[in-house]
């Protein structure tokens, strides 16, 4: 662990936790909270949001949606928006600052394609390392210009268009937040916007999007998922209840299923399927998950996940499952870390260009505590220790990645 003022390593002390039990609760979904402020902010009347998620990241997102004209507030747990209609976004004054969010800025990027308007985008040294070409290519076919950084990095300021193009765009990598940029910028396009997906990522945006009056039709074809936004509706102000966020659950979710003997509820998560993934590997690694009082709100199922404590085992993770579970990775590798055997987790090359390169991370952070690691291209394989607690001494990585 690193002290924040100097940098400098300090000694992190944990030990073996006795059994866990008792109910907890995650808060709310991050995509999802991003999302019922972007369409609040496009749709006429007042939107209110219950459950949001107050992280920084979602602060980001209002600020920017403030900065474009929707008015935004909050009055105890709810938060209300009044947004500005479909193609109604205004020009903003200054920078928009996005911090550390991937998801605001792509989404972002796709509603400015669209509008007759120019809007610069800045984040923190981690956001002004991510990939944006794979938004910024898209959208430029869509009409919109760009100047960035190299590689289409941040600081860049973009130009939308209207009457923006509408396309077919086939997506070169899984990615919801590509997928939901395309989309977004076809919301005020005229005609068919259709994203073409091979894998299929969250998609939150096209249950919200339907759910606030949009016309999305999805449709299963040889290449992939098409999923085909009509533009130019007219968003009707909504009710949103967000859900718990899987990927919080997650962590209550790991901590009870490797110690044996506990017993955890985790109330109201989100079981959308394109976020559930990692639920049914820890489930074929022999995990004790049940999931109780399942229901629907807001146009996603939700259940309470109850976790009993048992011995895991380790399992292929399957490749074509990353796209719904790729937040989930590193807590993975911490319950492949005490199963017995390896596991394997390939084909999450996209790890590398998260906020952090999650694998060379977890990698590090594993092989720190003792734990067997292989780092490969595009994955890891971790050596479990079958329950027992980990050594807590430094092991090496095992790296096939051809890096130091
Ligand atoms: C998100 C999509 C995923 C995910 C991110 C949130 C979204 O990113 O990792 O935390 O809300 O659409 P990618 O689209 O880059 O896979």
């Amino acid at each position: 662990m690193h002290s924040p003022e100097t940098d400098a390593p300090r000694p992190l002390i944990a030990s073996a936790s006795p059994a866990l039990s008792g109910r907890v609760r995650v808060p709310g979904d991050k995509s999802i909270s991003h999302r019922a402020l972007m369409f609040g902010a496009l749709a006429v009347g007042e939107t209110t949001i219950s459950g949001l998620l107050e992280g920084e990241d979602v602060l980001s997102t209002a600020a920017a949606l403030r900065a474009m004209g929707a008015t935004i507030t909050r009055a105890g747990d709810v938060w209300r928006v009044w947004g500005v209609g479909v193609g109604g976004l205004l020009e903003p004054e200054t920078v928009l600052d996005m911090g550390n969010s991937g998801t605001s800025t792509r989404l972002l990027m796709g509603l400015v394609a669209s509008h007759a308007i120019s809007a610069t985008f800045t984040g923190d040294a981690s956001l002004r390392k991510r990939p944006m070409a794979r938004v910024i290519e898209p959208l430029s076919r869509m009409g919109a210009s760009f100047v960035g950084r190299s590689g289409g990095r941040l600081p860049l300021t973009m130009t939308g268009v209207v009457p923006a193009l509408p396309i077919t765009y086939r997506l070169p990598v899984a990615s919801a937040q590509v997928k939901s940029a395309v989309l977004l910028a076809g919301l005020n396009a005229p005609g068919h916007t259709t994203v073409i997906e091979p894998e299929p990522t969250r998609d939150h945006s096209e249950r919200m999007l339907r759910g606030f009056g949009a016309d999305v039709r999805v449709e299963d074809t040889p290449e992939g998922r098409a999923i085909t936004i009509v533009g130019e509706p007219e968003l009707h102000a909504c009710t949103i209840v967000v859900p718990g966020d899987p990927s919080s659950a997650a962590f209550p979710v790991v901590a009870a299923a490797i110690l044996p003997g506990s017993d955890v509820v985790v109330e109201n998560v989100g079981l959308n399927p394109t976020r559930s993934g990692l639920f049914a590997v820890l489930q074929a690694m022999g995990a004790d998950l049940t999931f109780e009082n399942a229901r629907e709100v807001g146009g996603e199922p939700v259940a309470d996940i109850r976790v009993k404590g048992t011995s895991l085992r380790g399992v292929e993770a399957p490749p074509e499952l990353a796209p719904t579970m790729i937040d989930e990775y590193p807590i993975l590798m911490v319950a492949a870390a005490l199963a017995q055997g390896r596991t394997v987790m390939r084909g999450i090359a996209e790890l590398r260009v998260k906020e952090s390169d999650r694998i060379a991370v977890m990698a590090r952070g594993l092989a720190a505590c003792g734990v067997a690691v292989e780092e490969l291209p595009d994955g890891i394989i971790v050596t479990g220790s079958g329950g027992d607690p980990v050594p807590g001494r430094p092991s090496p990585v095992i790296s096939t990645t051809g890096s130091p």
